[in-house]
């Protein structure tokens, strides 16, 4: 990528395609440079219209393989998440150093928008895509903002954007995909050198999920059964993807986490940990059913009763129990920067301070007299 200008994106030159098959022809202008990085010059962009969802005990989902319902009820629950990560990050978007003027963000799943959004409106001149396999009939992906653009895209298949992106969020994922290292490796090429991917994620399977009150706890029989089912399916439901190691076999590096237990229930003594708790409360049992329906009936060992009697039972544990916990992970990393890049970053630091001596440029100083 070393000094190769990146090439002007025609995204949104023709929004009108109506489902999510792949719209643009193999690329021919896609290359390679000499560091083996390919351009990126070409993407899909998909509108919102002819989305049918399919209808599973009761609940709505996107398609026949995401584990989670997109309907009424998952949206509140994504609303509150997004307001419990935020208070678990005094009020911060985003981790991720985002220095730049127009920063060119991508929101990978982005469920009904609200991250995307409201990075939108903190940084008004960035560029945010906000990607997703399917809709939220009443999400925000709605409205029509100047800086974000909704866009049908399978991250498990090819990444054809047309320029690369100084961020990369993934939150709430685990389960999404079979191949993480995968992903990866997509968010790697299509990142600028310099660039962030940032996943965050609260462990849907609830595995990470205490309660000291009892040995043989139902959310113990709960993760296990998800465990189990996830296994079946193919796709992961666990916090391994947060690992470090993940993202630096993906080539990043810099890699940064930051973990948190966050309390489910109104037990912590401190108000904002009590207000954090409540809120995780209700999501753990709005989310109960959203999580384990279809992982569970599908596994072959649950009937739906027998799966909606557990989650009942995890419920009445989480209102009783004292001091339980789940874990959230936010993980960074940075896409390293080229030796030519780096060179002249830091040949422009050095130039900026030479010319702190000369005084102000000419361009700058008094304009010159022209009556003599
Ligand atoms: C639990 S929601 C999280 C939504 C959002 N990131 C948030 O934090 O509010 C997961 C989202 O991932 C989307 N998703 C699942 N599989 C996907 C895939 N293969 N490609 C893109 N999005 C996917 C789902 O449709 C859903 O909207």
């Amino acid at each position: 990528m070393d000094g190769k200008p990146i090439q002007p994106s025609d995204e949104g030159a023709d929004p009108s395609h109506a489902d999510m098959a792949r719209t643009d022809s193999p690329d021919p202008e896609e290359d390679s440079d000499s560091d083996g990085e390919a351009s990126i010059k070409s993407t899909r962009s998909c509108s919102w219209q002819n989305l049918g969802g399919t209808m599973e005990n009761g609940r709505r989902y996107c398609d026949g393989t995401y584990f989670m319902p997109n309907d009424e009820p998952e949206l509140t629950r994504l609303n509150i998440v997004h307001q419990i990560y935020l208070m678990m990050l005094d009020g911060r978007l985003t981790t991720a150093p985002l220095t730049m003027e127009e920063p060119r963000i991508l929101d990978v799943g982005t469920g009904p928008g609200d991250w995307a959004i409201e990075m939108s409106a903190e940084y008004p001149r960035a560029s945010v895509i906000a990607s997703d396999i399917g809709v939220f009939d009443s999400g925000l992906g709605h409205l029509s903002l100047p800086n974000v653009d909704f866009q049908l895209a399978d991250a498990q298949s090819e990444w054809t954007y047309h320029e690369p992106f100084d961020l990369v969020h993934m939150r709430g994922l685990s389960g999404a995909f079979q191949d993480w290292h995968a992903i990866y490796r997509q968010a790697f090429t299509h990142l600028k050198p310099g660039g962030y991917l940032e996943v965050a994620d609260a462990d849907p399977a609830g595995d990470t999920m205490t309660n000291p009150d009892a040995d043989e706890s139902y959310i113990r029989i709960f993760a296990a059964a998800m465990r189990s089912a996830a296994e079946s399916a193919g796709y992961p439901r666990d916090l391994l993807h947060l690992q470090t190691s993940a993202l630096s076999a993906a080539g990043f590096v810099d890699v940064r986490v930051l973990e948190r237990f966050i309390p489910i229930g109104l037990w912590p003594d401190d108000l904002h940990e009590k207000s954090l708790g409540k809120m995780a409360l209700i999501a753990a049992l709005e989310g109960l059913e959203a999580f384990a329906l279809r992982p569970l009936t599908r596994s072959g060992c649950w009937s739906l009763d027998a799966a909606r009697d557990l989650c009942e039972k995890v419920k009445g544990e989480f209102l009783t129990a004292d001091r339980i916990t789940a874990r959230v992970r936010v993980v960074t990393g940075r896409k390293p920067v080229s030796y030519s890049q780096r060179r002249e970053e830091v040949l422009a630091r050095a130039m900026r301070k030479v010319r702190m001596y000369d005084g102000p440029a000419e361009s700058e100083s008094e304009p010159k007299s022209n009556s003599d």
